[in-house]
C-alpha cells in the first residue's frame, strides 16, 4: 500500500503584495525559534518574491538581530553614527536627524541599492517600524529583474558586458549623504567597479543594477554619454508597471533584495510626527 506523502505545516501565510514583488507573512512571532522547514520556506520565499512584509512584531534590538539570522550574516553598515548604543550591529532612522548646517536628513530618498560601494554589497536590507507618521513615509521599490526583463533590445546590448564605478557618493548625485566619520571612512573601499547587469546568485535573473548616489562614472565611457544613459535606465525603471509601493503599517518589518530592486523613502509627511525604523543589513555577493 502506498503511503500518503509527508507534508510539512509552515508556522506562518504568504499572500502576494503585487502581480511582481513582495509577499505579506502573517500567523509568526519572529521573537521565538523558527524550525528548519520554515526557515527555508521563507528563505525562499524571499528569493522569489524580493520583498518580505512581516506584519505584527515587536522585536526589540536583539531580538531583531536574533530574527534576521534566519536569511544570513549581518553586514556591518558603513556610518556608525546611526548605531544603536546598546546594540551597535543595529542602526536607525530617523527624520529627526540633521546636517551640520541644520538641514533635515531624511534617509533614503531617491531610488538606490543599499551600499553598493562595498566590494560585496549587502544581499538584504532589514527595517521594522518602531514609530510611524499617521500618514506617508512610503517606502517604493522597483523591480530591476522586471526592468531589465523589459528593456528594448538595443539598450540591453548597449548596458550587457558594462562596467560602473561606485563610490559612497557619487559627484552626481541628487541626495546629499550624511559624512562619513574619518574612522570609518578607511574602512570603505574608495571605489569599486560592478557590472551594470548583475545575474541572481539565487534565482539566476538578471537586473540592472544602478545607483544614482554611488555611481561616478561608467568604465570607458565620456561623462556626458554615462549620465544620459544612466539616466535613460532610471527612467525606465520608474514605470509604475515595474513598482510596489510599500504602506508602513505599526508592527511591520520588511525586508528587501538590493540585488534585484532599487527603492527610496518618501519625505511627504507631517514632519513634527516622529518616524523612526530600526534598520539592519545581511551581508552579499560580489555582483556578476
Ligand atoms: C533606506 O533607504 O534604507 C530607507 C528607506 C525608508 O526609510 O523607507
Amino acid at each position: 500500500m502506498t503511503q500518503p506523502a509527508a507534508t510539512t505545516t509552515l508556522p506562518f501565510r504568504l499572500a502576494p503584495l503585487s502581480a511582481h514583488t513582495g509577499a505579506e507573512i502573517t500567523g509568526i512571532d519572529l521573537r521565538q525559534p523558527v524550525e528548519a522547514a520554515a526557515r527555508a520556506a521563507l528563505n525562499q520565499a524571499f528569493v522569489d518574491h524580493a520583498v518580505l512584509v512581516f506584519r505584527d512584531q515587536t522585536l526589540a534590538p536583539g531580538e531583531l538581530l536574533a530574527a534576521v539570522r534566519i536569511f544570513g550574516e549581518v553586514f556591518p553598515q558603513q556610518n556608525s553614527r546611526f548605531a544603536l548604543p546598546e546594540c551597535p550591529l543595529i542602526h536607525y532612522l530617523s527624520n529627526r536627524d540633521k546636517f551640520p548646517d541644520g538641514r533635515r536628513y531624511i534617509p533614503g530618498e531617491g531610488y538606490h541599492t543599499d551600499h553598493s560601494n562595498a566590494t560585496a554589497p549587502p544581499k538584504a536590507t532589514v527595517l521594522h517600524a518602531v514609530s510611524l507618521p499617521d500618514r506617508g513615509g512610503d517606502t517604493q521599490f522597483v523591480n530591476m529583474q522586471l526592468a531589465y526583463a523589459e528593456l528594448p533590445a538595443a539598450l540591453k546590448a548597449r548596458i550587457d558586458g558594462r562596467q560602473a564605478i561606485h563610490v559612497y557618493q557619487s559627484r552626481h548625485s541628487a541626495r546629499q549623504l550624511m559624512a562619513l566619520s574619518e574612522a570609518a571612512r578607511a574602512q570603505v573601499p574608495a571605489a569599486v567597479i560592478h557590472p551594470l547587469v548583475r545575474t541572481h546568485p539565487e534565482n539566476g535573473r538578471r537586473s540592472i543594477y544602478i545607483n544614482p548616489i554611488r555611481i561616478d562614472d561608467i568604465v570607458d565611457m565620456a561623462e556626458a554619454e554615462a549620465l544620459a544613459l544612466l539616466n535613460e535606465l532610471i527612467t525606465h525603471a520608474r514605470e509604475p508597471r515595474f513598482e510596489y509601493r510599500h504602506r508602513w503599517r505599526p508592527g511591520d518589518l520588511v525586508m528587501w533584495d538590493n540585488r534585484s530592486l532599487l527603492h527610496k523613502a518618501n519625505g511627504d509627511y507631517d514632519m513634527t510626527q516622529l518616524r523612526y525604523l530600526y534598520r539592519v543589513m545581511l551581508q552579499g555577493d560580489k555582483p556578476v
